[in-house]
């Protein structure tokens, strides 16, 4: 296979200097990739939250690109097939395909996966970007909101090559966390057509979680979310009844219960907060409701729960990124129109408005904001 950029590439990125700062966009230096690495153009970026990783740092940890180089002994390329030009997406939970998790057919919680802790740096302890003389931090072995990134090369996957970068991107992440969650770890359409299923949080996962139950069979879904606002949409993607808990008289697992006779078949949570971690679980059918927790905890929190709860047979499960390697198919999927991804992209910015994407974020009825880094359309 062919390398190419021993040189250091200059181009825009914005840099996350200090916390609770707007952005800056800024010109940085990003070095060659290094052994096992690989340099990606990046063109399209999505959604993000903030992070409380070291400053200063470039952030973003989904996006669609083009490699631009590759560095000595990137080995998985024997899998993934890539050279210099091809698309692809990267993930900030990379895929070996070597360790037992990703050898394993119904599994993908990568063992290489410490990339993902906030250290801010690649695997070797350095960093590849440069901005002002001042060392910049990676973003989950990702960082995207930059033209140009070095990213591991298990973190990377190649896509077809007809790929529409603005929309494909949103598969880098979120899109296939939700799908999975419900095709992969709830597995809704196997076990109960015509099923009932609840859906804590109706932001980016959220709505991904309620297509997927819709196109799995699901007759009722429920839509929890103290944001009124993410009602009208989500109600278009296939929830059929709203609720927001600072509105109800009796906590929201209650209401499920009364209003589904005994529980939910389904019950996902897409927030990332113990108490409607727990409130999943309460809202599922005593004998074989299953609830699934996608959102991520605070850190150093305890899931606290009677565990009388699981011994009338309820399921509590988890996943990271669907939990089956599915993020390249599911581009084809795409293609040939079996998912369609349209209607979750609320938002197309130019990457100066970075900013603006954090306060649409907040206050918005936003699912997916996509930012293009270059004037072409892809
Ligand atoms: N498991 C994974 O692989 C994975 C991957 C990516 C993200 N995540 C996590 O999933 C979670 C959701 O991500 P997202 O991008 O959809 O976030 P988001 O901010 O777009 O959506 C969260 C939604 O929850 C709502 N909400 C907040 N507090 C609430 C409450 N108390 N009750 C009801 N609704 C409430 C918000 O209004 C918002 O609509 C986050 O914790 C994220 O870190 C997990
Ligand atoms: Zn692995
Ligand atoms: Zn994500």
């Amino acid at each position: 296979y062919r390398t190419k950029g021993e040189m250091v590439i200059t181009c825009r990125a914005a840099i996350a200097w200090t916390t609770n700062a707007p952005l800056t966009i800024e010109k940085v230096e990003v070095d060659p990739p290094k052994a096992g690495e690989v340099r990606i153009k990046v063109n399209i970026n999505e959604t993000f939250s903030k992070h409380e990783l070291p400053f200063p740092a470039i952030w973003g940890h989904e996006g669609a690109g083009t490699v631009e180089s590759i560095g000595e002994g990137v080995t998985i390329i024997i899998f993934f097939v890539f050279s210099l030009g091809d698309k692809v997406l990267m993930f900030p939970l990379p895929e070996c395909r070597e360790c037992s998790s990703c050898l394993h057919p119904k599994s993908n919680f990568c063992l290489k996966e410490s990339i993902l802790p906030p250290t801010g740096l690649m695997l070797d302890g350095t960093s590849r970007f440069t901005c002002r003389g001042r060392k910049i931090y990676h973003l989950y072995g990702t960082s995207t909101f930059t033209e140009y990134t070095v990213v591991h090369e298990i973190a990377v996957g190649k896509i077809d090559d007809d790929a529409p970068m603005d929309t494909v991107c949103i598969l880098s992440c979120e899109v296939p966390t939700g799908f999975g969650a419900v095709f992969n770890i709830a597995k809704v359409r196997m076990f109960t057509p015509g099923s009932t299923c609840v859906v804590f949080g109706l932001g980016g996962i959220g709505s991904a979680v309620v297509m997927a139950c819709k196109a799995s069979g699901a007759s009722r879904i429920i839509g929890v979310d103290i944001k009124e606002e993410k009602f009208p949409r989500a109600r278009t993607l296939g929830v059929t009844d709203c609720l927001n808990p600072q509105k109800l008289k009796k906590p929201v697992q209650e209401v499920v219960v009364e209003m589904t006779g005994k529980g939910a078949d389904f019950a996902f949570e897409a927030i990332g907060l113990i108490d409607t971690m727990v409130a999943t679980l309460e809202s599922c059918h005593p004998s074989y409701g299953v609830g699934v927790i996608i959102g991520l905890a605070p850190t150093n929190s305890q899931l606290i729960f009677d565990p009388m709860l699981l011994l009338s047979g309820r399921t509590l499960k988890g996943g990271a990124l669907g939990s089956e390697s599915c993020i390249p198919k599911m581009v084809t999927d795409y293609l040939q129109k079996k998912i369609n991804l349209d209607p979750l992209i609320t938002h197309t910015l130019p990457f100066e408005s970075i900013n603006k994407a954090f306060e649409l974020l907040l206050h918005n009825t936003q699912t997916f904001i996509i930012f293009n880094l270059c004037s072409q359309k892809y």
